[in-house]
């Protein structure tokens, strides 16, 4: 397709870059943001940008502007603070809704949205996208009602959808950014490379997998937003999953990036911490059926690119 693509969250992590890769490839980019992570300096000045929140009135952006298609990451994502604060959280679901009702008003037919691996829940080993879906916490029960919200508004409205289930998003996209409040794996590990603390926990080792840590499906945030774009084009409606297909353990995690990056990383083994499953791995045979789309990032390429971004700004 061609035309203008609103970004919602266009100013945080992933969507920062899906506005680049937009703009390489000829669309006029409009970004939504109420920047509680994102941060402007990460918006490419090409794309016209409005600080709003989605729960706002999103009238002007949908006057002023016209909106082919709809790209939603715009979303609260820490798992421990959503068992904490659901209040906050259901401005996920709300915000959805308000955004939604928009593109029927203003007759716009097509949304990506980012959902998670989060609305599988407890479950183990490779799944794919009709695995019953339980959440254990509210931020994936968040994005599974999001889902489900977007499948009736296509039902009633005619808007074309595809939901995009990612699973672990690692690595750089090109514009350093580096997490503010790390408490995902990968800023852990390059936290400790450029000795903002001190190690590594491994929460714990005696999980029944190839090392007794637990297994994840790293994707490349690069190769996360190509699948983005190649979604905009496809005549489907439906969820996909974004993987690999292949696992990392914690461990490994470590031991790769000692070799990669020439240096031991301190580490040592604690406790379990609650609700982690012990392996989860995508199935992606759809999104290469439907989206004609394989990862091309390796694990060791994500480590490589995020300690550049942390080496930079730490030096
Ligand atoms: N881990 C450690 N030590 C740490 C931090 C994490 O050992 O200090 C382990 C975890 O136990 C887990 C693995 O590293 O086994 C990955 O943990 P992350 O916190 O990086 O990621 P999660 O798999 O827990 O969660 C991610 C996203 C969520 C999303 C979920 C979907 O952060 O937003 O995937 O499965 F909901």
């Amino acid at each position: 397709m061609t035309g203008t693509i609103l970004v919602t969250g266009g100013a945080g992590y992933i969507g920062s870059v899906a506005v680049k890769a937009l703009l390489k490839k000829n669309y006029d980019v409009v970004v939504i943001d109420n920047l509680s992570k994102g941060l402007k300096k990460l918006v490419d000045s090409k794309a016209k940008f409005y600080e709003l929140d989605l729960v706002d009135d999103l009238s002007k952006v949908f006057e002023e502007n016209k909106i082919d298609a709809v790209i939603h990451f715009a979303a609260y994502k820490a798992v421990e603070e959503s068992m904490e604060n659901a209040v906050k959280y259901s401005d996920n679901i709300s915000g959805t809704i308000n955004l939604l009702n928009c593109m029927v008003k203003y007759s716009v037919k097509k949304i990506i949205f980012s959902s998670s691996a989060a609305v599988y829940g407890e479950a183990n080993g490779v799944l794919s996208e009709n695995h019953d879906t339980n959440p254990c916490n509210y931020y994936g029960f968040t994005k599974l009602e999001c889902e489900k919200i977007i499948k009736w508004y296509s039902k009633v409205h005619g808007i074309g959808y595809v939901c995009l289930r990612y699973f672990n998003v690692a690595g750089d996209g090109g514009l350093r950014y580096l997490d503010p409040d790390a408490k995902n794996i990968f800023p852990i590990i390059m936290e400790v490379l450029v000795k903002k603390r001190e190690k590594v926990v491994i929460f714990g080792k005696d999980y029944d997998t190839r090392d007794g840590t637990c297994v994840r499906d790293y994707i490349d945030i690069n190769d996360l937003v190509d699948a983005h774009l190649l979604a905009l084009d496809v005549d489907y409606n439906g969820i996909i999953n974004l993987g690999t297909s292949k696992g990392a353990s914690v461990k490994e995690l470590v031991d790769w990036t000692s070799e990669v990056i020439g240096r031991q990383v301190p580490f040592e083994y604690g406790k379990r911490r609650a609700g982690d499953p012990a392996e989860l791995i995508a199935s992606n045979e759809k999104a290469l059926k439907i989206l004609n789309w394989k990862p091309k990032r390796t694990v060791k390429d994500m480590i490589k690119s995020t300690y550049d971004a942390y080496k930079e700004s730490f030096e």
